[in-house]
């Protein structure tokens, strides 16, 4: 037996945390691939994600509306705003669910100024060369034209644009203007004067990027939705996390709100603003601009699986003890019906209420639902209570839907295990896990479905990062994860879905972290965390292959972690390996007999850095980055020096 191999016998290291395997490193590893032993399908569209509005994650990030606040309904009518000479706030809008405007007088003096200023989201992120539009609702109620003035202002008090328009009628109407800023700015304002006697009524002002994701009018920031995309996600789960439960039932999202024109969606306190009182952010609302057509919209444009979660009529259990502040059985038939009408937005005919619905927003064809989510971070009997009645209903009228259930807020403990066997007992599809650990508890972890109930309902890891001490995405977060994640693949006859969490957050404005993409006004930063993502979602195989070392299972033995998997699609073997050991370690991968002829040459991909507390930053977007290099095949064999701390990803091709 050799060194490594006595090394491997003698610990039991997926339970050890990672300092007590410092000891125990190996030089080199031999990991064997048995091509013809396929233990298990992997689904299509495992690797997804989880998008929340969450530190800023939609209004103020994705949706690219640059001003807050833009028809005046928050509480306090002005926050955002900052307002001068004679405005007064209206309530008889053309928008129902949006009744406050703004009219604009005579500040009384040729030497004083009636307009307005809004702040964005900490700024309004401007491009030179850029093109922006402005667009707002405008009358003339006394029947005269009026005009007005639109200014883009820099961070050093400068106006950089400024753009004339005429109000034309006493009837609303909606009026644009094309702005494009000569100067780079992260934090500017914009600014409207009334540069006419007046009384002019606005409402609904709007700045949007014209070169929005997909050109889309009431559209996504490109840069944010491009970051998604080229994670090539195979599920979009949305909207939220603990936004779909609300603050209280008040509070909670409702679909119905979020869809039809934007003008007319009303808003929603965003729960996020309370959660954490030191991270407190009064200004932290839901337009609704990012609803939920735009979410099946997104869905479709990156070719993921759209999966919506909904409210299961509990309010978050954290913030609301009272039986009291949750929807009772005999009042739960609006929520229950609200999920029948969202399959129905989904994947009705253009003949049906909620099909036309969506075909008048501009989609005919069906979305494409397969999957719905029915509460979130649920605990107690309070749960499967609601929860069999949604399943009855659906069942009955949409027995093709599958239909996920919640194991509760942690992947272990009372809650848990009172759930699981409820989710069984309600005969769910599909048991949603969330787990928020640290990165030891994510390497100990790698084996956590070898031994789960191959006949129970499947798996979704709907939410989960490594939370090191720090709360950094730094690399030994990025790493265990990606060990853990080989436990997933492996297991992918049980784990159907997998979306790591939080998404996003916007670096003046975040409550929670770590988070996979980081933005500001200008531009983003993909963590190491997201490459990990990407390399599981890009390399991902149709089947899991039997992968060991000869005396183990490479589930943390010897500190390697590895998976590989065929994928019959593209015709090609991918294994990958998680290095974290301390030392480089040489590593000889052996395939096993095949009918395929292998390339002799193979491709490596590999994410690595020495300093495992390091991370990417708006300075340094690309410390940790994945990298290519070229890997030969000789006799069925590979030898690499996978460096200390790395994930490598090898990919060999065949003739079919
Ligand atoms: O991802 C952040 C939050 O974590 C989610 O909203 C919630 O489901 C979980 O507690």
């Amino acid at each position: 037996m050799n060194t490594f191999l006595k090394i491997i016998t003698l610990v039991c290291i997926s339970q050890w945390p990672i300092h007590a395997l410092r000891a125990q490193q190996p030089d080199h590893v031999t990991i064997q691939v048995e091509i013809n032993k396929e233990i298990a399908s992997i689904p299509s569209n495992m690797y997804g994600i989880f998008f929340e509005d969450i530190n800023f994650g939609a209004d103020g990030g994705l949706y690219a509306e640059l001003l807050k606040n833009r028809s005046f309904e928050f509480p306090q009518t002005f926050m955002g705003w900052k307002v001068f000479g004679n405005i007064r706030v209206r309530e008889d809008g053309p928008f129902p669910r949006n009744p406050h405007y703004i009219r604009l007088s005579s500040p009384g003096h040729p030497h004083k100024h009636t307009g307005l200023e809004n702040e964005g989201f900490r700024g309004i992120g401007i491009k030179a060369g850029e093109k922006y539009r402005f667009s707002v609702w405008g009358r003339c109620p006394e029947g005269k034209n009026q005009k007005i003035r639109v200014e883009l202002v820099n961070s050093q008090n400068n106006p950089v644009t400024k753009t004339h328009l005429e109000i034309q009628s006493p009837e609303w109407k909606k009026y644009e203007i094309i702005i494009e800023p000569n100067r780079t700015d992260a934090h500017a304002l914009l600014r409207v004067f009334l540069t006419s006697e007046g009384p002019v009524d606005l409402e609904h002002l709007s700045l949007f990027p014209v070169d929005t994701w997909q050109k889309h009018t009431n559209g996504m920031r490109k840069d944010l939705a491009k970051a998604i995309a080229d994670l090539h996600p195979g599920v979009f789960r949305f909207p939220g996390g603990c936004i779909i439960e609300g603050t209280d039932l008040n509070s909670r999202y409702q679909w119905k709100n979020t869809i039809g024109p934007v003008e007319n969606r009303p808003l929603n306190e965003n729960r996020w603003h309370y959660t954490f009182p030191h991270r407190f952010y009064p200004d932290y609302y839901q337009s609704y601009g990012l609803g939920f057509y735009e979410f099946f919209q997104l869905a479709e444009e990156i070719g993921a699986e759209p999966l919506p979660v909904l409210n299961c009529g509990l309010a978050c259990q954290y913030q609301n003890n009272s039986q009291k502040a949750h929807a009772s059985l005999d009042s739960l038939d609006p929520y229950i019906q609200d999920a029948l009408d969202l399959i129905e937005f989904a994947n009705g005919d253009t003949t049906s209420h909620w099909g036309a619905i969506r075909a008048r927003m501009g989609h005919p064809a069906p979305f494409q639902l397969k999957r719905i989510g029915i509460g979130n971070e649920q605990w107690g009997p309070e749960y499967p209570a609601r929860l069999q009645l949604f399943v009855k209903a659906i069942r009955e009228k949409y027995p093709e839907i599958l239909i996920i259930g919640s194991s509760g807020p942690s992947a272990e403990g009372d809650k848990f295990d009172y759930l699981w066997p409820e989710m069984k007992k309600l005969k769910v599809d599909i048991v949603d896990e969330h787990y928020y650990k640290s990165p030891e508890w994510f390497l100990a972890n790698a084996n956590r479905y070898d031994s789960y109930d191959r006949k129970g309902p499947k798996v979704f890891a709907g939410e989960y990062a490594a939370h090191h001490k720090s709360r950094d995405n730094n690399f030994i977060s990025a790493l265990s994860e990606a060990a853990f994640m080989t436990g997933l693949e492996r297991n992918a006859d049980v784990v159907h879905l997998a979306t790591y969490a939080p998404l996003f957050a916007h670096v003046d404005g975040w409550q929670w972290k770590p988070d996979m993409i980081w933005f500001d006004n200008l531009s983003h930063v993909r963590t190491p965390n997201y490459y990990v993502q990407q390399l599981y979602s890009t390399y991902k195989g149709t089947h899991a292959l039997r992968t060991s070392s000869s005396e183990s299972n490479l589930k943390g033995e010897g500190n390697i972690y590895a998976t590989s998997a065929i994928d019959k699609e593209n015709s090609r073997i991918i294994i990958k390996i998680v290095n974290t050991n301390e030392k480089d370690t040489r590593l000889t991968v052996r395939l096993g007999k095949s009918k395929y002829k292998l390339s002799q040459k193979a491709e490596l991909i590999s994410l690595h850095s020495d300093n495992i507390l390091k991370t990417n930053t708006f300075k340094h977007p690309n410390e940790i980055i994945p990298l290519k290099s070229q890997l030969t095949l000789e006799n069925n064999q590979i030898h690499i020096d996978a460096p200390k701390y790395s994930f490598s990803v090898i990919v060999i091709s065949y003739q079919p």
